[in-house]
């Protein structure tokens, strides 16, 4: 019943601002050849001045089409953040990257449609970028990216400093400021607590920033502030005095009273000698792909979109389970169902199910996902994970298994290191970290009501093809969850 929706998920629109310009010159240039022609007529006798005037005119012409498409390139913003930037010590280098999506060929004919559109510049994709306007060390950020937030663009540089392994870099005041090297987005109910526990654990890795900022998703929009962490975000409101939580001043004190002090004060020597700042921290909002604006309109972009404009070296880590686990355990986390019988869950499941069921006829995936009508139903991993593919490559995303991550944490950590790209750890240090406690496992799933036979065959019957097309997105046979 989903999958007659896909072609509508990416159902927007683009017009190349760089090919509107060039176009409408042609028109004219066909006009001035049309006009040339009849005066040519007239001036024989002249061929040759003629002829000279008219290569003159068409040089002049063809160097403003050239200027005008340069002007599409972000020159003002990024020569005065570059002129401010390189008064700060160490010199620029090119954090920009192939900002085309790198999406192998899927199996699964119903998404080869998605994907299509994915890469042919589907939306927030950095379409005007030509080869030709990028200098190295400017990348283009599409103007409409930029109005999401325009604070963002005017105090993060597009360039961090080279020697710091956190995208870092020096203000006006010659302090230094930095943004999460990675991001966990996710999935709530699905162990993003316990990953971030071990995974902060790894001596690079500072466990002194809190999980949770819930700035991109939420604190940016005004939206309502999450319960986590309120000590530390009132320390950080009265911080920025005037300017309230939604400003990046509020995002990046976060990290500078929790984090940047660690960066600065543990320099180590490489083996070529060099000092560098190896250490890095990340934001492990839920929200930061759950919600992505508010309210929610289908916008064009997201916070992958602004999140890969500022950060296009930010590594992504994503952490899912089985989803009738998923709805079960949050069921059984949600303080708002008091009767948690398993009547009272057989009854949630068929609710939830004709919610969602009867929201897909009407609205796109998309707006059935995001708008969180029937929560916890409505968590669509692919739905989710596309966002972030899209800008970052599948290279740059990573999506664990919780199961795995159960079953199998020592291998599990190393896999994720060597994504990070942080320093392998030794085995009784991975040991170490594996055998801390686990954390956030909710108690009182313990105490939950049998989950009768019908109920997890409703689950899993609505879920198998979601999984199908997940696990065919993915190439992964794991993520069709058949061990039940
Ligand atoms: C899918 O994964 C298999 C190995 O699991 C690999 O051999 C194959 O090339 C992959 N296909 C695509 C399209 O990436
Ligand atoms: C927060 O500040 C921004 C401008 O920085 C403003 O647009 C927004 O309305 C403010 N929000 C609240 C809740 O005051
Ligand atoms: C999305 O882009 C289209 C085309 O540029 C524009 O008309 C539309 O207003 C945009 N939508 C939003 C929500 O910004
Ligand atoms: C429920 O399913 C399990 C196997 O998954 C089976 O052993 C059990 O007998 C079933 N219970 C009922 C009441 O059908």
């Amino acid at each position: 019943m989903c999958s007659g929706k896909t072609s509508q998920t990416y159902n927007f629109c683009f017009i190349d601002a760089c090919t509107a310009a060039p176009t409408s010159m042609l028109a004219n240039l066909f006009g001035f050849f049309h006009q040339s022609f009849i005066m040519r007529t007239r001036m024989r006798k002249h061929k040759v001045t003629f002829v000279v005037i008219l290569v003159i005119i068409f040089c002049v012409v063809f160097v403003r089409v050239y200027t005008e498409s340069r002007d599409e390139s972000p020159k003002a913003i990024g020569q005065s953040i570059q002129k401010e930037y390189t008064k700060g010590r160490g010199e620029p280098h090119d954090q920009g990257r192939d900002t085309r999506v790198r999406i192998s060929p899927i199996a699964d004919p119903d998404l080869s449609e998605d994907l299509s559109k994915v890469e042919h510049g589907g939306i927030g994709m950095d379409a005007h970028t030509s080869p030709k306007i990028q200098t190295p060390l400017l990348r283009h950020i599409a103007s409409d990216i930029i109005s999401m937030k325009p604070d963002i663009f005017e105090t993060v540089p597009r360039q961090f400093l080279p020697d710091y392994k956190s995208p870092c870099w020096f203000n006006k005041q010659n302090e230094l400021y930095c943004l999460p090297y990675f991001y966990i987005i996710g999935v709530d109910k699905c162990g993003t607590t316990d990953l971030w526990d071990k995974i902060t654990q790894h001596p690079d890795v500072l466990a002194s920033v809190p999980k949770e900022p819930h700035w991109w998703g939420k604190r940016r929009h005004g939206c309502e502030q999450p319960p986590i962490h309120q000590k530390e975000a009132r320390q950080i409101s009265k911080m920025i005095g005037e300017k309230n939580d939604s400003s990046i001043e509020w995002y990046l004190n976060w990290f500078k009273t929790f984090g940047v002090k660690s960066i600065e004060s543990s320099p180590s020597q490489n083996a070529d000698g060099d000092v560098t700042f190896p250490k890095v921290f990340c934001d492990a909002s839920i929200s930061t792909c759950f919600n992505i604006g508010k309210p929610w309109e289908e916008g064009n972009y997201t916070n992958a979109d602004l999140i890969h404009a500022v950060q296009p070296q930010a590594k992504i880590v994503m952490i899912i389970r089985n989803p009738t686990q998923r709805f079960f355990s949050g069921f059984m986390y949600n303080s708002m169902y008091r009767d948690k019988s398993s009547a009272a869950l057989d009854l949630e499941v068929k609710e939830k199910i004709h919610c969602l069921t009867s929201c897909l006829q009407k609205h796109s995936e998309r707006y059935c996902v995001f708008t969180k009508t029937c929560e916890p139903l409505n968590t669509i991993y692919l739905t989710l994970v596309k966002d972030w593919m899209r800008v970052y490559g599948r290279d740059g995303v990573y999506v664990l298994r919780l199961e795995d991550w159960r079953k199998n944490c020592a291998e599990e950590l190393k896999k994720l290191i060597i994504f990070l790209e942080l320093p392998a750890l030794p085995k009784d240090e991975i040991l170490r970290i594996t055998r801390r406690k686990t954390l956030n496992v909710n108690a009182r799933k313990a105490q939950g009501p049998a989950l009768w036979n019908t109920t997890r065959d409703l689950l899993q019957d609505f879920f198998r093809p979601l999984n199908k097309r997940f696990a065919s997105f993915m190439n992964d046979t794991r993520f069709l969850y058949n061990e039940g």
